[in-house]
């Protein structure tokens, strides 16, 4: 309910009385009511009265302050007693907290709303990955990165562009999410213990990522003994659209938890120094005939990053892929250089 006249009335607002990214609903007054209905939905907080005289004629606005991170962390720190936790958490927004960190997560960008693609969101979340890659640089010059950020497998790319940092010290956060879901879909199905389900998905964090059936197994019986094709296949659709299934049920905001899991256990892998061989999206330099490029395979996680990309037998369906996935996530990657 607004024209263009009375959104730069909104613009001048807000550069007047923001001081730090702010969410808007804007509206007449006759619609205050219904807005202020949607706005307590999403998380938003009243700012200014419908009364208020505003540069359109009336209406309401509701301000979502940016979360300090020194409120979050100090809540998250306060569970340490109650989880036994000895770890510190600072939270806060200069630079210099993280520095000298031996592992950086990134998971800074906009994320999808219902109906959109992780693609369309590459341009503006590449100008905030990369300005967060060059304080990585500065401040963190030795750590391992985990990308989480969207579309997964450019914004990986683009870290390492932007920090320099050796390929292998640069990973993506992507396998073990979308490997979770195909697990817990199976598990589901099954009516299984999720501890029997093994499954794998390589590829893209996006339209060609690769689920691989012929991995799965449960309680080492293969997949394909216990469900029929067409049921398989409605589970691999199910985890190639695992992220768009969440937006679409959250309608504001992304997958958060299964994420966090999957990033906290990689960063397990790294500080622990352990080997763990996991699906992540790594620097590929000849595997599988694929070079250049980053890609969800698997890969032994170690101090440095990846140790070394570990191949596994592939049908010649989930191999053509995979070879599709390499290129298409690398003419994207190319693409990123200059966003
Ligand atoms: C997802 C987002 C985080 O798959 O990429 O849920």
């Amino acid at each position: 309910h607004s024209t263009w006249e009375s959104l730069d009335g909104v613009a001048t607002l807000l550069e007047d009385r923001f001081d730090e990214p702010s969410v808007l609903i804007v509206t007449d007054p006759f619609h205050a009511l219904r807005s202020r209905l949607i706005a307590q939905e999403v998380g938003l907080t009243a700012y200014v009265s419908p009364t208020r005289t505003s540069p359109w004629g009336g209406g309401t606005q509701f301000k979502k302050s940016v979360k300090e991170a020194a409120g979050i962390a100090l809540d998250i720190y306060e569970t340490c007693p109650i989880i036994g936790s000895d770890s510190r958490v600072i939270g806060g927004s200069d630079w210099s907290a993280a520095a000298g960190s031996d592992i950086v997560v990134i998971t800074s960008g906009k994320p999808r709303k219902p109906g959109m693609s992780r693609m369309d969101l590459i341009e503006t979340n590449a100008k905030i990955v990369r300005g967060v890659a060059e304080n990585i640089k500065q401040h963190a010059p030795n750590a391992v990165v985990i990308v989480v950020s969207n579309p997964l497998d450019e914004m990986t790319a683009l870290t390492q562009i932007a920090t320099g940092f050796p390929k292998e010290r640069v990973i993506g956060q992507a396998g073990m999410l979308d490997t979770a879901r195909f697990s817990h879909f199976v598990a589901e199905t099954l009516a299984v213990p999720v501890a029997s389900v093994q499954t794998l998905t390589l590829g893209s964090h996006g339209d060609t990522m690769v689920p691989v059936p012929s991995r799965c197994t449960v309680d080492g019986k293969p997949l394909s003994d216990l469900l029929p094709p067409e049921k398989i296949e409605e589970l691999v659709v199910r985890t190639r659209n695992g992220g768009a299934e969440v937006v679409a049920l959250l309608k504001t905001g992304s997958a958060y938890y299964a994420p966090s899991a999957a990033a906290a256990r990689m960063a397990k892998a790294v500080i622990e120094d352990s080997g763990a061989v996991m699906p992540v999206c790594a620097w590929v330099d000849g595997e599988y005939g694929i070079s250049g490029v980053y890609l969800g395979v698997e890969a032994e996680l170690g101090k440095g990053g990846v140790r070394k990309v570990v191949e596994t037998n592939l049908t010649d369906t989930e191999k053509a892929g995979l070879l599709e996935a390499a290129e298409a996530v690398r003419a994207k990657q190319a693409d990123v250089q200059s966003l």
